[in-house]
């Protein structure tokens, strides 16, 4: 007959296994290791005349020989606006935003990481490449900086909303309140996703037992507004939660048109400029972050992530 989990032994599965041992987190933290070294060959491999897929190559080449494999597939594209890109015959080009969200498993124990980074093709990004990045960095350290045990991670997501936000404002994209425009879910035309979830043996941790199930209760319901209703995590974090931190900026073709024909959100949005922005690609960005007593901490190896710092890692590969 179906073999289930009762609810009861789901939940009790869930509150046991969301919180990482340090062993766990060691292992995470390993599987981290190769992750930032196959982020390292895409960076270096980043220029003209290489293709999506030999990249992609070359990643689950380095990963195999370590005795791993990527812990989802991976995610390598110039058109980083269409969420879970796989990697095609396409040649990048010079001026092409690169984003590669790759992440491995740990040899033996198979923990997971989950890891993005956006890069300049050929090394250099464009003005407007560079305003929309730095705003997803500040999106991400706002978000980061503000973890510690008992903030609901969905206030996190809309600290990451309200900062992307602002970012668009200054830049024209955006426009009035950014409170009322974060609350209206008019950030969501850039940012459709959630900030994160939980990390652990499974990339979308424990979420075979109902992604409800992990990321919600404690008083906390999923939204039905676009955008914050793909939050798969909003309650309070604890001591021992590993999460992923992921904001991003789109430029969606088919949604741009979408909401412009009807004037969806029009008193926060500038749909003029938009049309300036529009191709520019996608951008995010992503680290796996362990809730600690006091806060929090990045784990893993650093990996180039201000502008400047990913610039200076693909021109190392020229
Ligand atoms: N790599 C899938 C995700 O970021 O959730
Ligand atoms: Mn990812
Ligand atoms: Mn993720």
């Amino acid at each position: 007959g179906d073999l289930h989990a009762s609810d009861a032994l789901a939940a009790a599965v869930i509150a046991q296994r969301l919180i990482k041992t340090d062993v766990e987190v060691a292992e995470i933290e390993a599987s981290l290791v190769l992750a930032a070294e196959i982020h390292g060959l895409a960076m270096a491999g980043a220029h003209p005349g290489q293709t999506e897929r030999g990249l992609a190559a070359t990643i689950e080449a380095h990963l195999a020989s370590a005795g791993s494999y990527p812990s989802y597939p991976v995610i390598l594209t110039r058109r980083g606006e269409v969420l879970h890109g796989h990697p095609t015959g396409a040649l990048l080009e010079s001026g092409d935003l690169l984003l590669v969200d790759a992440g491995a498993v740990s040899v033996g124990t198979r923990y997971a990481s989950d890891l993005t980074r956006t890069m300049p093709v050929g090394g250099t990004f464009s003005e407007r490449q560079r305003a929309l990045y730095d705003i997803v960095l500040a999106a991400q350290t706002a978000a980061i900086e503000a973890m510690r045990p008992g903030v609901p991670f969905r206030d996190l997501h809309t600290l990451a909303a309200r900062t992307i936000t602002d970012g668009l404002t200054d830049l024209g994209l955006m426009r009035g309140d950014p409170d009322e425009a974060v609350a209206a879910g008019a950030h969501a035309l850039f940012f459709p996703h959630g900030l994160g979830h939980a990390l652990g043996l499974d990339v979308h941790d424990l979420e075979g037992l109902g992604e409800d199930n992990v990321g919600y209760g404690d008083g906390f319901e999923r939204s039905e507004q676009f955008g914050t209703r793909y939050l798969r995590f909003a309650r309070p974090l604890a001591e021992g939660h590993v999460m992923t931190v992921e904001p991003g900026i789109y430029l969606v073709d088919p949604l741009i048109d979408a909401w412009k024909a009807e004037g969806r959100h029009a008193a926060f949005i500038d749909y003029d400029a938009v049309e300036v922005w529009r191709g520019l690609g996608g951008i995010r960005i992503e680290d796996n972050v362990l809730v600690t007593a006091g806060g929090h901490r990045v784990l893993g190896p650093p990996v180039p992530k201000t502008a400047t710092a990913v610039e200076a890692a693909v021109r190392a590969g020229a």
